[in-house]
Order: C-alpha cells, then sequence, then structure tokens
C-alpha cells in the first residue's frame, strides 16, 4: 500500500506529491510548518493524535506572522489529518508535518503578491533523543535568533538554519543536544526542544518572550507539574550557569518527547542520571499521550475509525 500525502488540495500518493525548483519557500525559507505525533497504543489498536487542535492554532498563528493564507479552519486541518492518518494506517509511532508555504514560482524575496499552499505528509517516527538514558548538552556557540530577526514564536522554516547550525556543531562535538542563549545571554532552548531546570523543587523555564518557540510539550509539562505534582512553574529569564547548578533539567518537544539532561558543558545535572520529578513528569506524559489517561483523553484524537489489530 503506498503512503499517501494531502497535497494541492487532494490526497496522493506521497510519491507523486512534488514541488517544482522554483518554489519561493525551497529559496526563502518561507514556510510554516507544525509537528504532530501520532502515538500507538498496541493494546487498543489505536493511533492517537496529541493536541492536533494546539498545532493547528499555533500554525495559524505563523501562518499570520508570515503573511501565508491558511485556507482551511482549524476543525478541516484537524478533519484532514485524521483522514490522513487513518489513510495511512501505520501501527507504530507517527509524526505529521503540516507545512504551508509560499509557492510561487517566481523569483523575489518578499512576503506580498505570492501564492500560497499547504500539505502534509506522515512518516513513522521513534525516539528522537535518548529519553532513557538522558542527553549530554552543550551551550552552543550560536545565538538563538530574536524576535526581531524572525520571530522563534513561528515556526517558519528559515528560522530551523539557526537550530540546524547548534545540532550540527553539538553534534560533531560529541554532544547530543545544544542549549541556544538570547543575544543577552539567557537561556532560551534546544535546537527543537524547550528547557526546563528544577532548582530548589521548583520548575524553572524560560519566559515567552526569550525567543523560544511556545512549546506544546511545554505547556503540557507545565499542566501536569501543577495538577499531577502540585508542583507550579516559573516562566523567567534563566542563566546559564543556572544550568550548571540545576538539581534536574529536561528537554521538551514534540520529536523529544520529555528527555533528561544528564549532562551539560561537561557538568553532571544532579548525581547524572534522570532526576525525581523528571521521571515522574516522563512517565505522566506517557500515559497522556498514548491516551491512557482519562482525564487527559480530551488532547487525544484517535485517527482511526475502528480498532487495528498488529
Ligand atoms: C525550536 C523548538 N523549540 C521547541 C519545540 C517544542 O515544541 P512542541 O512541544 O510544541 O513540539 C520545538 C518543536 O517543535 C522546536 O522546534
Amino acid at each position: 500500500m503506498p503512503d499517501f500525502a494531502f497535497f494541492n488540495k487532494q490526497f496522493m500518493p506521497l510519491s507523486e506529491a512534488k514541488v517544482g525548483i522554483m518554489t519561493h519557500a525551497l529559496h526563502y525559507g518561507t514556510a510554516c510548518f507544525e509537528g504532530i505525533r501520532g502515538n500507538w497504543n498496541s493494546e487498543e489498536g489505536q493511533m492517537y493524535l496529541f493536541r492536533i487542535k494546539d498545532h493547528y492554532q499555533r500554525l495559524q498563528k505563523s501562518c499570520h506572522i508570515l503573511k501565508i493564507n491558511l485556507p482551511y479552519s482549524v476543525d478541516k486541518l484537524c478533519q484532514l489529518t485524521v483522514e490522513l492518518v487513518e489513510r495511512n494506517g501505520y501501527q507504530e509511532d507517527i509524526y505529521v508535518r503540516p507545512m504551508a508555504y509560499k509557492s510561487s514560482q517566481t523569483v523575489g524575496v518578499r512576503l506580498h503578491y505570492l501564492e500560497d499552499d499547504f500539505f502534509i505528509f506522515v512518516t513513522p517516527f521513534g525516539p528522537y533523543l535518548d529519553i532513557g538514558k538522558g542527553a549530554r548538552c552543550c551551550v552552543s556557540t550560536w545565538r538563538r535568533i530574536d524576535d526581531n530577526m524572525i520571530p522563534p514564536r513561528a515556526k517558519v522554516t528559515g528560522l530551523y538554519v539557526n537550530s540546524a547550525l547548534a545540532k550540527t556543531e553539538a553534534w560533531e562535538n560529541g554532544f547530543d543536544e545544544a542549549i541556544l542563549l538570547t543575544q543577552e545571554g539567557h537561556v532560551s532552548e534546544g535546537s527543537g526542544e524547550n528547557v526546563f531546570l528544577v532548582l530548589q523543587g521548583n520548575l524553572v523555564t524560560p519566559s515567552s518572550t526569550d525567543n523560544i518557540l511556545m512549546g506544546i510539550t511545554r505547556d503540557t509539562v507545565i499542566k501536569l507539574a501543577k495538577n499531577e505534582l502540585g508542583v507550579d512553574t516559573i516562566e523567567r529569564p534563566v542563566d546559564r550557569s543556572e544550568l550548571y547548578i540545576a538539581e534536574e533539567c529536561f528537554l521538551t518537544g514534540t520529536a523529544a518527547h520529555v528527555t533528561p539532561v544528564i549532562e551539560i558543558d561537561h557538568r553532571k545535572v544532579g548525581n547524572g542520571k534522570a532526576g525525581e520529578i523528571t521521571k515522574k513528569l516522563q512517565q505522566l506524559y506517557f500515559d497522556v499521550i498514548r491516551g491512557k489517561s482519562s482525564k487527559y483523553l480530551d488532547w487525544c484524537t484517535p485517527a482511526y475509525r475502528s480498532k487495528l489489530v498488529a
């Protein structure tokens, strides 16, 4: 069975969904995207799409910033995604990639007088970082792009050059992930994750004005920490040296889930193993995203009308 994509306003085999080499977004990074996880629940034979509505609401905001006309409502986007996931019928964890982009086949740097288009594809997707052992991180020599350069609260493709430079530098230097600082030297985020610290028993994370993507996993963890562990999260500027003295540190993201950070710049975090609060949040989060927690089922959209048995 071929993989399907949604492209040019219709479902078609993924192999036939192609853009031309003159496509504006390819040249100038003028596209907005989302990454949505489908989490396979083998006991139920069901694929749960996590917080899909929130992802599409964020895509709408990104498109508004980039002057991209997204011709579908959030409800319609959710419906199209569910249909696409069902057509593909995977029985493993997946990643859904919707993208709205400047599709004109033309040369010229601008946002105006251009056509827009939209596609979605689905691909199998396992763990992104080692969620069991944890990640060894470095503070990047690359600084996070500022809101006045390319707004990081918009998930714009062009912005990811900043992330890619940091990620590859980290990897070439033997680390798993990079943590980027703002121009002012405050902690911003990982190349594709938000950062949390445990400091004197409190959860601390960079605030919305520190050039972060307002992560949906970040929001999930803030809510789970409050509701289930009674731990509040303080959103504030975070110094680099606080990374070194934190009792615990972890990264959050659709790809990374909740990944413990066990080392930063060759300094152990805590005892060099995943911390207690991190482990509790990780467990809660994994139950929630696979539809195993009735309290948070509203966040999980089942994609399959009838149960699929592996
Ligand atoms: C730069 C960046 N920060 C943070 C995140 C985490 O956001 P979310 O939890 O919504 O996936 C992502 C991933 O989408 C990202 O690319």
